[in-house]
C-alpha cells in the first residue's frame, strides 16, 4: 500500500490525545563544571519528550526529521527539578510539528520558571523504517489554532530551507 492510498486511515485526533509530560532530577554527570546543565543534554530531553507526543498522535513508530527554534532562557543547575511538556502542533501528511515547552521546578515553594522551548518534526514509519501517513489534528481553542497556523508557516520556512541547502550541495558538487 502507497501513502496516498493509506492517506486518511485513521481519524483525526485533538491536540490533547499527544499532550505528554516528563520529569527529570538533573545530576551531575549532566552537568558542566559551572554545575549547569548541558545543553545538548537538554536537548536529548526535548527530543524524547517530543517523540512521545508524536508517538501518541501518530500511534507508530518515529523518527527526528530536525529541530529548531530551540531558545535556551535560563540556566538550569544540578538538582533542579525539570518539567517538559510537549503535544503536536500541527500534522501534515507524515510529518508532525511537536512544540515542547520546558520548565524548572522549585518545589519548596511551588512555582515553575520557563526555561526553553523547541519546535521539532517528526516523521512517522513503520517497523521497516517506510514513511507512514498521520490522522489531521483538531485544535480546539484559540491557543491550539494560533499554533496550528505558526507550524503551517514554519513548514514553508524549512522546506525553503531544505531546498537552499540542496541546491548549495549541488552547486558545490558541480565545483568539484
Ligand atoms: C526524515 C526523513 C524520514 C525524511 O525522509 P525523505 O526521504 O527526505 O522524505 P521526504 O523529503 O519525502 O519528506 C518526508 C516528510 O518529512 C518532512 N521533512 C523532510 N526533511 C525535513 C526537515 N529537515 N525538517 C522538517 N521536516 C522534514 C517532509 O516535509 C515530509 O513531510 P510530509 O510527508 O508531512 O509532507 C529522512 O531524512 C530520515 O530518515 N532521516 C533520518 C532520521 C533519523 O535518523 N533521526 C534521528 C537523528 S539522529
Amino acid at each position: 500500500m502507497t501513502i496516498e492510498t493509506m492517506e486518511g486511515h485513521q481519524s483525526p485526533r485533538t491536540v490533547a490525545e499527544s499532550q505528554s509530560e516528563m520529569a527529570e532530577v538533573v545530576l551531575p554527570n549532566d552537568a558542566n563544571p559551572l554545575g549547569n546543565l548541558l545543553g545538548g543534554k537538554l536537548m536529548h530531553f526535548i527530543d524524547l519528550a517530543g517523540a512521545m507526543a508524536a508517538h501518541r498522535h501518530s500511534r507508530s513508530y518515529v523518527v527526528t526529521a530536525s529541530m529548531d527554534h530551540i531558545d535556551f532562557l535560563a540556566p538550569v543547575h544540578v538538582g533542579d527539578l525539570l518539567i517538559l511538556k510537549s503535544s503536536v502542533n500541527r500534522a501534515f501528511h507524515t510529518s508532525m510539528e511537536v512544540g515542547v515547552k520546558i520548565w524548572v521546578e522549585n518545589y519548596i515553594n511551588g512555582t515553575r520558571r520557563h526555561v526553553a522551548s523547541a519546535y521539532l518534526t517528526f516523521v512517522a514509519v513503520d517497523q521497516l523504517g517506510r514513511r507512514l501517513p498521520v490522522p489531521t489534528i483538531i485544535p480546539e481553542n484559540e491557543e491550539e489554532k494560533q499554533r496550528y497556523d505558526d507550524a503551517g508557516r514554519r513548514r514553508e520556512l524549512r522546506k525553503a530551507e531544505v531546498e537552499r541547502k540542496k541546491e548549495g550541495r549541488l552547486k558545490a558538487a558541480d565545483q568539484i
